[in-house]
């Protein structure tokens, strides 16, 4: 396979590292390499230790290099939802040659970005949601169209400085330039939704091990983010308690046994429970497992739901919410999702993609495919603008093909 060009994506979770390497072809992307490393220097998404994340990140870089018989310098990197913000924004311009251009384009986006943002914080995506000229809305791309005045609506994302200028520090202290930042649950959008669903509108929520981040797409943009700080590990946390069990004995019996409605399991079969301190097995009804996760499990998605109910938006939701992240994929959650939110749950993990399609098609890969599609997305776009022109407009541009959708 011929591999002169190819892409890398970094996401940096709060149970594992992964790097995922892909050859952009005439048919997509296949990918050539994977690198998984557990991760302890996050908690709920934001950097706690550098020295851990920076080892995790190393060995999920060798591991990557390894499969995929490459060197890689450059990498698109996630950013956790917990530590973004994101709003609304509008910009206006006057049209200069009575038909919209680019530049136009350029200048109402760079408009709409002229708002106040703290100087804590730092702009990460500027997401266009729609245009109107003059008196008419909802367009979608008003390149060539003719008028005097040029709106736009995009949506903002912001995330704290010290968070992000730390995720660069151990990218770089791991040898990896960073491409670009891209905010997590975007990223897994990308690599899970269909083209109907991003146009009927759809919530994207990536349930991982310290948060669960949340998306809503309508009519093929984002409309809003949220993050709550409860994910998978909260669920293991509550059955090692529960249970009294140890850390690692309560994620295998999450992952083995673990139902979200304990009604759905067989109310005569029981298990085995590791003790803790040496203390002996003791032998429990698997149900008793899983009515210690049923109200957690509630609770996070009532979390969530509370967000969908406060974006005002759950009216244009006609495709429903798809799960996705490694917490997705517990048991009975697309069921319990179904009752909580009143609406249709899928469970998606990343797909278009070829090559090692069968490891990378589990749902805790959606972030790391999607930087792939993204990464891609920006770097062709940006490769085929001229030399002088993309000096001057690079920043402008870059945002401008940010609606990766
Ligand atoms: N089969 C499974 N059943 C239930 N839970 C699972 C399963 N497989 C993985 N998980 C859970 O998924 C979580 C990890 O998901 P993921 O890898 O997406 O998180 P992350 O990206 O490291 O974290 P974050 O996105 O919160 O920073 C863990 O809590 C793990 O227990
Ligand atoms: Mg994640």
């Amino acid at each position: 396979m011929k591999k002169d060009y190819f892409i890398a994506a970094l996401d940096i979770g709060t149970t594992k590292v992964s790097i995922v390497v892909g050859v952009p072809g005439p048919n997509g992307i296949d990918i050539v390499g994977l690198g998984i490393a557990p991760n302890q220097g996050l908690k709920k998404g934001v950097v706690v230790n550098i020295e851990q994340t920076t080892e995790a990140i190393c060995q999920a870089r060798e591991e990557a290099e390894l499969m995929a018989g490459l060197k890689i310098s450059e990498v698109w990197v996630s950013v956790s939802g917990s530590v973004t913000k994101s709003f609304d924004s509008k910009g206006m311009v006057a049209i200069r040659d009575k038909e919209i251009a680019n530049n136009d384009i350029a200048r109402v986006v760079e408009a709409a970005k002229a708002v106040a943002v703290p100087s804590d914080r730092d702009v990460i995506h500027v997401l266009p949601r729609e245009f109107k000229v003059d008196d008419q809305d909802g367009i979608l791309d008003p390149i060539g169209m003719s008028g005097v005045r040029l709106e736009s609506s995009v949506h903002i994302v912001t995330a704290g400085h010290t968070a992000l200028q730390n995720l660069i520090k151990c990218t770089e202290r791991a040898g990896l330039k960073v491409a670009g930042l891209v905010l997590e649950q975007y990223a897994s959008a990308l690599s899970v939704l269909t083209e109907d669903e991003k146009q009927l509108g759809v919530a994207v929520v990536d349930i991982g091990g310290g948060t669960s981040d949340i998306v809503i797409i309508s009519q093929g943009s984002i409309a809003y983010t949220a993050s709550i700080a409860l994910g998978g590990n909260t669920i293991t946390n509550d059955i090692a308690v529960g249970l009294r069990t140890p850390h690692t004995s309560a994620e295998v019996l999450k992952k083995k046994y673990g139902c979200a409605v304990a009604n759905l399991v067989d109310a005569q079969e029981s298990i085995e429970v590791e003790g803790v301190g040496g203390r002996r097995e003791r032998t429990v009804f698997r149900q008793h497992l899983c009515e210690v996760i049923e109200p957690r499990a509630e609770e996070m998605l009532q979390f969530i739901n509370a967000e969908l109910q406060k974006s005002g938006l759950t009216g244009l939701l006609g495709s429903g919410v798809v799960i996705t992240g490694g917490g997705s994929q517990l048991d009975g959650l697309v069921e319990l999702g179904e009752f909580v939110f009143d609406m249709p749950v899928r469970r998606a993990g990343p797909s278009g993609f070829g090559g090692i399609t069968d490891i990378v098609k589990a749902p805790q890969f959606a972030t790391g495919v999607g930087l792939l599609f993204y990464g891609n997305k920006n770097t062709k776009n940006i490769k085929g603008i001229t030399k002088a022109v993309a000096g001057q407009w690079m920043t402008k541009l870059r945002d401008l093909i940010d609606s990766a959708f």
